[in-house]
């Protein structure tokens, strides 16, 4: 397979059958490069466009129960019209209870079982659970074999289809074990989230919101102006505001991948998000953890003097016209939220970086935030 999708230089790309024109972004990381492109329909241009670039077994489909039901079928189909008769698709149950290593390795099993030898692609059709399971998969099956993302929700268009970060859960945390390994392309059809619910949309939003926060005021106030379009997934916005999230996260991933530093901007609300849903034990969905979490940095920031009280104000009513929670529920002790901050797998020597904000578009990151702080802020 050719290290890029044969997607040209082009900026742009149309298709005259469907009345819209497509974007691009490119990861930049020199021979690990790759393209994101977003629009609507893609997924079924996704056959021909393999056709060019791949001759191997399969691709193999890598799904959920939920989206192999919606249009996992389907999609094979099309692949098997476009010339790939050995096409196939494995799917296991839909949640994040999948997200661990056995449900990896009875996938493996069954790839071995169906011919996926080391020249094999796969495809992670799905939102986050399937990117990072078909993404992990890849990156150790037959020491690694390539793989493309086409992220099915808002989350997975924006956030973890993006930047190779792969993995699974064990019962001490999530994302406990696992790898960075890059897909060789991401096609994000904004058509497939029409089928969402309006809290899995946002979900996505509240790492769009996070985007706007850490890197560009621009996005930020297009949120406040389109916030009605952003909720509606009016498609042009729609596509706008996934090539701007998609841009960030490219720019942020192409100076530190392995996230060395400067990607921890990435985790801004994500701090106090994760060990808000650890606290809730996984009933607040991601989306609005962050929300929350983004509002108790917020807090802290505003206390350091570090962002302006009327900056803070506009983040908590951008999250209140999403429907995003900006309170932590009561029922969520305090205490243990900080004792799970403190166990995240990102605390350095006893240390926790916490990504504070100096303005709408603007982060500092800092280990002295107090206890007193945390507490205060939630
Ligand atoms: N979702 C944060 C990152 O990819 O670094």
């Amino acid at each position: 397979m050719s290290e890029s999708l044969g997607f040209g230089q082009c900026s742009k790309i149309e298709k005259s059958d469907i009345s819209h024109v497509w974007e691009k972004v490119t990861v930049p990381l020199g021979e690990r490069s790759y393209d994101i492109l977003i629009g609507p329909g893609l997924l079924l241009e996704v056959p021909s466009r393999l056709k060019e670039v791949y001759d191997g077994p399969g691709p193999f489909v890598i799904t959920d129960s939920n989206v192999r039901d919606f249009i996992g079928e389907d999609f094979i189909r099309f692949l098997r019209d476009e010339g790939f008769k050995d096409a196939k698709i494995l799917s296991f149950e839909a949640g994040e209870r999948s997200k661990n290593i056995e449900t990896v390795i009875k996938l493996a099993r069954e790839l071995v079982n169906i011919g996926a030898d080391r020249t094999s692609l796969l495809l992670a059709l799905g939102g986050g659970v399937v990117g990072d399971i078909c993404g992990f998969l890849a990156s150790i099956y037959m020491r690694g074999i390539p793989f493309i993302q086409l992220p099915t929700t808002l989350l997975a268009q924006v956030d973890s289809s993006v930047g190779g970060k792969t993995g699974v859960d064990i019962p001490e945390g999530k994302n406990l074990i696992g790898t960075f390994a890059q897909p060789r392309a991401v096609y994000a059809d904004i058509g497939t989230l029409t089928s969402l619910s309006q809290a899995e949309i946002r979900n996505g939003i509240s790492e769009i919101v996070k985007y706007g926060m850490i890197k560009d005021e621009g996005l930020f106030t297009l949120l406040e102006e389109k916030w009605w379009d952003v909720l509606n997934l009016e498609p042009h916005v729609t596509a706008s505001v996934v090539k701007r999230s998609c841009e960030i996260k490219a720019e942020v991933v192409s100076k530190d991948e392995r996230e060395g530093g400067y990607r921890r901007i990435l985790n801004f609300g994500h701090t106090i998000g994760h060990a808000v849903e650890a606290a809730s034990n996984y009933t607040i969905p991601h989306g609005e953890a962050v929300a929350m979490g983004m509002v108790a940095v917020g807090k802290i920031s505003v206390g350091r003097s570090l962002l302006s009280k009327k900056a803070y104000q506009r983040l908590v009513e951008l999250l209140n016209r999403f429907g995003l929670p900006v309170d932590i529920p009561k029922e969520i002790r305090p205490e243990e939220v900080l004792l799970n901050i403190k166990k995240d797998k990102k605390v350095k020597r006893g240390k926790v970086n916490f990504v504070l904000s100096k303005g709408i578009g603007e982060t500092v990151i800092v280990d002295d935030v107090t206890d007193e702080e945390v507490l205060r802020a939630i």
